[in-house]
């Protein structure tokens, strides 16, 4: 039997009970496969590898290490979300990498959006490695692969032509090949959530919207500066903040910030003020590859408006983008 195929006969898994019991059967073929040898995971804090965490921390405890790199790009209190949630509470084996300075200098006066995203997919590969020929003993290499991926796969080898590069990772260097565990590659994304809170994380982490393995990088369009990917990060954690508090948070499937590289003029303590636009999107979609947009109320968007334009700094506009899917990309790099 192909152990990529999902079975027909396969529930779908919609319950806490039917979770457990998946989880009872995963535990037991991860420490079959493993026994007493070491695993790694790339931990970046998204849906399905944090649940990938949570599984192998309970089946294999100690024997998983697990590394997040922040790569600079992670919204505003993400990496320390994972700090929180996997080191003190959940007590795994976490090394922490901030390689912020490493992707930004190599990212530095790149403004087209592929090559952007070859350089943080590359440059992941590169410091994930050098963490892993530093840990001694590996065998296994848990990944976060869930069935969409594994059909995506299929779909790619038959040739079919991509808007955007979105697979982030590539293959490990020769050097260090290990063999594969991943517990999820059979489950659609729900079922991931089933089995995440049924695993204990906290809701928000496992109901989490989809964020891109170059997270900000692409939102924060054209070559990336500093201050401008820093006015990016807080202009989008007031959006989240706001939506959170009015329930729109539950309804969207995906909402963020995007600042160009461009500028207009403004006014400031009665001067001139010149700034980034932030621009906002907010769409509804089943599958990401068409979009609708969400009515967002009047008062939530002034009420962001006045936010953002007094709370960040360089930041004198804010804009709505009301562009579905097609024409306009759910990401505008
Ligand atoms: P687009 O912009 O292609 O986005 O309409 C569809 C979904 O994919 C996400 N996205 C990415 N995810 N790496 C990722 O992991 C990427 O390079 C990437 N680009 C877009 C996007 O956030 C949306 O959910």
């Amino acid at each position: 039997m192909d152990s990529n195929r999902r079975p027909d006969t396969m529930a779908r898994i919609t319950t806490k009970e039917l979770a457990d019991s998946f989880i009872e059967e995963q535990v037991a073929l991860v420490r079959e496969q493993v026994g007493d040898k070491k695993v790694l995971l790339a931990l970046s804090g998204g849906v399905d590898s944090s649940v990938v965490a949570a599984l192998l921390i309970k089946a294999i405890g100690k024997q998983l290490y697990c590394v997040h790199v922040n790569h600079g790009l992670m919204r505003k209190d993400e990496s320390e979300n994972v700090i929180k949630v996997f080191k003190d509470e959940l007590d795994a084996n976490l090394i922490y990498v901030d390689a912020t300075d490493r992707f930004l200098n190599l990212l530095a006066g790149v403004a087209e959006p592929e090559r952007k995203r070859k350089i943080i997919g590359a440059e992941f590969i590169n410091v994930f490695a050098d963490e892993a020929r530093k840990l001694e003993g590996i065998s296994f290499l848990a990944q976060g692969t869930i069935y969409p991926d594994i059909l995506e796969s299929v779909k790619q080898a038959e040739g079919k032509k991509a808007v955007k590069s979105h697979h982030n990772v590539g293959g490990l260097p020769e050097d260090l090949k290990f063999s594969l565990v991943e517990p999820l590659k059979l489950l659609f994304k729900d079922e991931v959530r089933v089995v995440g809170e049924a695993l204990g994380l906290p809701h928000a982490m496992v109901y989490r919207q989809p964020f891109p393995g170059p997270g900000l990088g692409v939102r924060c369009l054209g070559a990336i500066t500093r201050d401008r990917l820093a006015a990016l990060r807080e202009a989008d954690a007031i959006l989240r903040d706001e939506f959170d508090k009015c329930g729109l948070a539950e309804k969207v499937w995906q909402y963020f910030v995007v600042v160009p590289d461009m500028t207009s003029v403004g006014v400031k303590d009665e001067s001139r003020y010149e700034g980034w636009p932030a621009i906002i999107r907010a769409v509804n979609t089943k599958d990401a590859m068409t979009a609708t947009i969400e009515e967002i109320p009047y008062s939530v968007l002034h009420k962001i408006t006045e936010r953002i334009t007094s709370e960040v700094p360089g930041i004198n506009r804010v804009l709505m983008d009301l562009t579905p899917k097609p024409t306009g990309t759910i990401e505008w790099e």
